[in-house]
């Protein structure tokens, strides 16, 4: 083997594989690209594409890394939505992943106008009909909080009072959360993506990034089998589905 020319004999020589031309029998030798993997706690105000030129900053300014990647957001999220976004630089991780067969879960809390009853919780957990058809049912939906009004309070939205609602969809539909909660009549006030399949934002603060695990990595990338039943995409002619079984993901009231 030879690094820039010199012949190499020494177990453990160290090479950068940017820099560095590495041969062997006098073919060169490709060792695989170091890829990035970010997740990413997407402020509100900043928008996952580029293709937004009026907007102020882009997901991708929040990273700066050596080297400087071409990275590249996985999915979307509304620029007024905050949460958790992954960005990379691998092309084939990102198609998979935003890949209508592939279904990762993703789970929101939103905080919504007015107090949900079990009925407007059943709907969301059985699909609601949206203008392009009928959603796929949503996973643990549930209401977390329920901000009662005081007696005597005023101001806008206050006679109804606000809630905490989580809920975990498979689809990536254009303003999906925000359209399901505004059907059942419940407006969203503010939008968190919390988790992505088993990947949690808990402990970034907005703006805030890590590198995602070799774990979590090749776990994202395997939802597909695992959920290899679902449905490929809506279709406004199939039935809702019904809601999953008591239990796991029941709409509860809050404790
Ligand atoms: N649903 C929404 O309404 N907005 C997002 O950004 C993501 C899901």
């Amino acid at each position: 083997m030879r690094v820039n020319g010199q012949v190499v004999t020494e177990l453990g020589t160290k090479v950068d594989p940017q820099a560095d031309t590495i041969t062997f029998d006098g073919r060169p030798v490709a060792l695989p690209k170091k890829r990035y993997y970010i997740a990413l706690n997407k402020p509100r105000g900043v928008v996952s594409t580029r293709a937004d030129v009026h907007a102020a900053r882009v997901v991708t300014d929040l990273v700066d890394l050596q080297g400087r990647p071409l990275l590249r957001p996985v999915g979307r999220l509304d620029a007024d939505t905050e949460g958790l976004i992954f960005l990379t630089d691998d092309g084939e991780f990102l198609h998979r992943l935003t890949h209508p067969r592939h279904h990762v879960p993703k789970t929101y809390r939103a905080v919504v106008e007015g107090i949900p009853d079990a009925d407007a919780l059943v709907r969301l957990a059985g699909g609601v009909r949206l203008d392009d058809g009928m959603t796929a049912p949503a996973e643990g939906v549930r209401l977390v909080r329920a901000n009662r009004p005081r007696p005597g309070q005023d101001g806008a939205g206050a006679g109804e009072g606000t809630a905490e609602v989580e809920l975990t969809i498979y689809e990536g539909r254009n303003r999906q959360v925000r359209r399901m909660l505004a059907a059942v009549g419940h407006p969203v006030a503010r939008l968190t993506r919390i988790r992505i399949g088993a990947v949690r934002l808990s402990g970034l603060p907005p703006g805030a990034w890590r590198h995602l695990t070799a774990k979590e990595v090749e776990d994202l990338t395997h939802y597909q089998e695992k959920h290899a039943s679902w449905p490929t995409a809506p279709s406004p002619s199939r039935p809702p589905r019904a809601p999953s079984p008591p239990g796991s993901s029941r709409p509860k009231r809050p404790s």
